[in-house]
């Protein structure tokens, strides 16, 4: 049988790294759109230009905005599945480019639902789409399939106009077109600016003296970290199924960005002990009562999303899906990566 053929939009992100690797393991082929500002040995995703060479691995230019790419290079390849996981994706960053960010992620997953449906593909190509619990603002945790929307920020309101538009796609035209509601998931290959990466990064460089302390915003958010890797298989497990479905990927299990701080550099070897309150709070080296953390309201948002934890029951249930890290493998694999000399954790 021949292999199956799968588009990654957003291959050099996080996501796009450990879903390549998962569908090359399957027996896929892979092509991935790279922004016309990349290179072709683009960040973490070379690895696989080497060991494929090119034979079930491909990279092409187009972009989000560039609705004429995505319906050339989708009528190019014709693929069984299209995951797209292209976005400005930072929380933040969407407050100040909010019209870049309702452009890429809310009108570029219409642009390619649009493509398959002019390209008559509906019976051929089935669609992912990446939305994201932050679609959920702050509605009561814990939030499932069920829970209603409320997006607060331009991010939130871009990926819930991409989540409704794969509805009606698929209800009106009958493309297999699914959304991926997936809860926080970070990795070694987490983006430098996400909190997660910034701590045990910045932990990193304290210990290497080239800071003294962190500087972070709203340490009280409750986020539900899992690990990318179990999050990309339950994206390729929703593809599998007979019937096109929203399904929801979370552990379950919240805790404050102040709860991953202490934990991460507890793993470091620092214990942190906290003083004070609001912007004068501070996270002090137990043994030296050094400063390690302080906050700057710079790092604030003008609305934040306090309390997301999900609930995968469905996923668990109907796909099967699993967490295979916790939230303490996920700590001890991203502060040993960042104690690493950079660059040698992409190997
Ligand atoms: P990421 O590391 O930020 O990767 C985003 C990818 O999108 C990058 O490859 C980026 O390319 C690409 N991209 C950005 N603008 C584009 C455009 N205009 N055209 C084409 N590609 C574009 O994100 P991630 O963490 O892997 O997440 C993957 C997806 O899941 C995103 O859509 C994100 O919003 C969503 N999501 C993530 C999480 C999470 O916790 N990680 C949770 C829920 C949903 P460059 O490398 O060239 O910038
Ligand atoms: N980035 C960042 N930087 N966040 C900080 C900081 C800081 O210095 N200090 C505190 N935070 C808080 C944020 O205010 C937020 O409440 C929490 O840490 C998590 O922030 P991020 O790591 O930037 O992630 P996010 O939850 O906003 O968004 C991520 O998860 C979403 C799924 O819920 C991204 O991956 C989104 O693309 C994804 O949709």
């Amino acid at each position: 049988m021949a292999s199956k053929r799968a588009l990654i939009i957003g291959i050099t992100g996080q996501d796009g790294f450990f879903l390549t690797q998962l569908l090359l393991d399957k027996g896929y082929c892979v092509d991935g759109l790279i922004q016309p500002h990349a290179h072709d040995d683009t960040q973490n995703i070379k690895i696989f230009l080497k060991d494929y060479e090119k034979v079930r691995f491909q990279l092409h230019y187009g972009d989000l905005l560039d609705g004429g790419s995505l319906t050339r290079l989708i009528n190019k390849l014709k693929p069984d599945e299209i995951y797209n996981l292209g976005a400005q994706s930072h929380v933040a960053k969407g407050f100040d480019v909010p019209e870049y960010t309702i452009n890429a992620n809310g009108l570029g997953a219409l642009r390619c639902l649009e493509a398959i449906r002019a390209l008559g593909l509906e019976g051929k190509t089935k669609f992912y789409q990446a939305s994201t619990s932050e679609m959920f603002g702050n509605v009561p945790s814990p939030q499932s399939e069920n829970s209603p929307f409320s997006p607060q920020s331009p991010y939130a309101a871009s990926k819930l106009m991409a989540h409704n538009l794969v509805q009606i796609y698929r209800d009106a035209y009958g493309i297999f077109a699914v959304s991926g509601i997936l809860f926080n998931h970070e990795s070694c290959f987490r983006g430098d600016d996400f909190v997660t990466q910034k701590i045990v990064r910045g932990i990193a460089s304290i210990k290497r003296g080239d800071i003294k302390h962190i500087e972070l915003g709203n340490l009280d958010a409750i986020r539900d970290w899992g690990h990318a890797k179990d999050y990309v298989r339950g994206m390729w497990q929703m593809l599998q199924r007979d019937q096109p479905q929203d399904y929801i990927l979370a552990t379950g299990k919240g805790h404050t960005v102040r709860s991953f701080c202490e934990k991460s550099f507890g793993f470091a070897g620092i214990d942190i002990v906290w003083r004070g309150s609001g912007f004068d709070e501070v996270g002090e080296n137990k043994k030296t009562g050094e400063a390690m953390v302080m906050i700057n309201p710079d790092f604030f948002r003008p609305l934040d999303v306090n309390n997301l934890i999900g609930d995968a029951s469905k996923a668990r249930e109907e796909l099967g899906w699993v967490c295979e890290f916790s939230f303490e493998d996920i700590i001890s694999e991203m502060v040993e990566a960042a104690l690493l000399p950079q660059k040698d954790y992409n190997k």
